[in-house]
């Protein structure tokens, strides 16, 4: 299992007046965990770790260390020129899935650029089945695929890379509730199945419940909790993780009406 430590991570985001401390010095130690939460509410720092650990955000202090070694220092192949090893999942499928590729060409992209030694036809299949979609799938675009499909296509490409760490950022918020369950399954077997680290990133503490052992709490920059997810969600400690548990959203049963309404006399006349 790779270990990756972020160490220090300071980000601020503009000059003088303007300028934000998105991250204000947090230490995130990734060794023998399987998931990791990182929890937070809106403009908390979250993505901008998650591009931290990409390689996508330089930070203005600290440094990322994979296996002990620099992040810079690792080998870089193709555009992106980012670590292989880390790869990540967007939040909205639409907008990181290229239009005019179509799915197996774009799972067969990510295994040429990033030059693994397989039979490539086959790692496309396999990757498809992993993922839950059928053969046929290959051939159609981003326009014939559903949300769900379009976050399968995604998670198949980030695989075909062999990555060690899986980040997902609001791994469900775009999609129909009917399929978040499934998608919380399909990331839980792949990170059995491929033997990834899961780093979720969500303000929905749900998510983590369902999928991450352990969790860190962001409030404005600052890890304000840090442990597993069974003590932090029974036991909160920070007054503002007390404030996001909450906070989440719980479906009530409405007891439905057998009585009908009268319709408004405007759309009688
Ligand atoms: N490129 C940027 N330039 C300037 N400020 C930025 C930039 N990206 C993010 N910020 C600011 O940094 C802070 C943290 O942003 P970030 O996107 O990491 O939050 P987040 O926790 O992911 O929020 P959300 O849940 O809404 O996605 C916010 O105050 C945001 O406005
Ligand atoms: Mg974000």
């Amino acid at each position: 299992m790779t270990r990756i430590e972020a160490l220090g991570i300071k980000v601020t985001y503009g000059y003088g007046r303007h300028a934000v401390d998105a991250l204000k010095g947090i230490d995130i130690d990734f060794d023998d965990v399987r998931s990791l939460g990182i929890a937070g509410e809106s403009g908390s720092g979250k993505s901008t770790l998650a591009k931290v650990l990409l390689g996508m955000v330089t930070p203005n202090e600290g440094r990322v260390l994979i296996d002990g070694r620099p992040m810079e220092s690792l080998p870089k192949k193709g555009a992106g020129s980012r670590s292989r090893q880390v790869q990540m999942v967007f939040q909205d499928p639409t907008s990181s899935l290229n239009p005019r590729t179509n799915v197996g060409s774009t799972i067969a992209e990510a295994i040429i650029v990033n030059d693994i030694d397989c039979d490539r036809p086959k790692e496309v299949r396999r990757l498809l089945g992993l993922v839950g979609l059928d053969e046929a799938f290959a051939v159609r675009y981003p326009y014939q695929l559903s949300g769900g499909q379009k976050q399968r296509v995604a998670i198949a490409r980030a695989l075909a890379c062999r990555p060690s760490v899986l980040v997902c950022d609001e791994p469900t918020s775009a999609l129909d509730v009917s399929v978040q369950g499934a998608m919380l399954e399909l990331l839980a077997k792949v990170r059995d199945e491929e033997n990834l680290a899961l780093a979720v990133i969500t303000h929905n503490l749900d998510v983590v419940r369902a999928l991450c052992d352990d969790v860190v709490v962001l409030n404005a920059g600052d890890i304000v909790e840090r442990g597993s997810t069974a003590a932090v969600f029974d036991n909160p400690q920070h007054p503002y993780t007390r404030t996001l548990l909450d906070a989440v959203p719980r479906l009530r049963y409405q007891p439905f009406s057998a009585q009908p309404r009268p319709l408004p006399d405007a759309l009688l006349k």
